[in-house]
């Protein structure tokens, strides 16, 4: 969420319903954090910012754009970074309508500074723009590298987590080095561009929650629960909403719980199309630092 994509609908519709909006990307990436640097070279928010006499990135967060004060919480998205190109009028940038751009880039895609970058989180975080900074995508290897040079360490790397792809070992050694893991895509992602039907058609789940009187996405989601991670489940159905929150009063048995321990693991979200031959990571193994299948 920036200037330059605003969210009006969904802050209206949050707000609304009384959830609060948590925005990544908030800074436009930066430049070396994600996409381009539309954001930040947008003339009309310098304009602003000269007037106010501010910086672009104090601009960015004060309460006339996003009605916050600062962030609680800001994220390095993915650990590849994207050269800035144009064609005309056009710019890649990563915006969910139009994924073919961030794939058509993969030719100007590089790795991640990641000293440089994780020292202009610090900055956001030591400015006051964000309370605590934090990564998402990041393997074991990759959590290792940034916390080999973090001054102030991430405080939690949200990654796909669900019954079918449990990340045992990440969240071993996030919280065992105090960053706490947050489940994204803890359904699956079914319907999405990045998910499957996968979760929600595996049969194992759909006997557990036929016994237990609870539906599939209630069982991942007090399964995540479980596991002691905090779990950001999506649905624009109000119902299904109100579906997701009934699960604090009742547990997974033991018995069940080891079933799904035997679920075989496969990530869902594998991001293939961030494997090319021109971008910084070559195959799957080398993306996910062999953390990709399980079987
Ligand atoms: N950091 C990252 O790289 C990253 C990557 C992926 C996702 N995320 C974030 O993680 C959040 C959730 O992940 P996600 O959207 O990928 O996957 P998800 O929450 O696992 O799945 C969302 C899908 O499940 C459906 N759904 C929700 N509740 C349901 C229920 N009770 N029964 C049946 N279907 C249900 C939704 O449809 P309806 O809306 O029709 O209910 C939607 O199609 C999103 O906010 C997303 O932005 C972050």
């Amino acid at each position: 969420m920036s200037p330059l994509w605003q969210q009006k609908k969904q802050k209206e519709f949050c707000l609304g319903n009384g959830i609060l909006l948590s925005a990544y990307s908030p800074l436009g990436a930066v430049g070396t954090i994600w996409g381009s640097n539309r954001a930040m070279e947008c003339e009309v928010l310098k304009e602003i910012a000269k007037l106010k006499g501010k910086t672009v990135p104090q601009v960015r967060t004060n309460k006339g754009n996003l009605k916050l004060d600062y962030l609680d919480l800001y994220l390095i998205h993915w650990h590849m970074s994207f050269k800035k190109r144009s064609e005309g009028d056009k710019e890649y940038v990563f915006l969910p309508m139009d994924l073919s751009s961030v794939w058509a880039a993969m030719e100007d895609s590089y790795p991640m500074d990641l000293s440089s970058v994780w020292a202009a989180m610090e900055d956001c975080q030591r400015l006051g723009l964000t309370k605590s900074v934090g990564l998402s995508n990041f393997t074991c290897k990759k959590v290792a590298d940034i916390l080999s040079i973090a001054k102030i360490p991430p405080v939690v790397n949200q990654v796909e987590m669900n019954p079918l792809w449990q990340q045992k070992n990440l969240k071993e050694f996030c919280h065992g080095n105090g960053i706490l893991l947050s489940a994204y895509s803890p359904l699956g992602a079914a319907g999405t561009t990045w998910g499957s039907n996968r979760v929600m058609d595996c049969e194992l789940l759909k006997e557990i929650a036929n016994l237990k009187g609870k539906t599939v996405a209630q069982v991942c989601l007090r399964w995540a629960y479980e596991q002691g991670v905090s779990v950001i489940v999506k649905s624009f159905n109000a119902e299904r909403m109100k579906q997701n929150l009934e699960i604090f009063d009742w547990s997974l048995s033991e018995d069940e719980l080891k079933m799904i321990h035997q679920i075989p693991q496969r990530r869902c979200c594998r991001a293939e199309k961030f494997v090319s031959e021109d971008g910084p990571f070559k195959t799957l193994e080398e993306l996910w630092d062999g953390e990709f299948d399980l079987q």
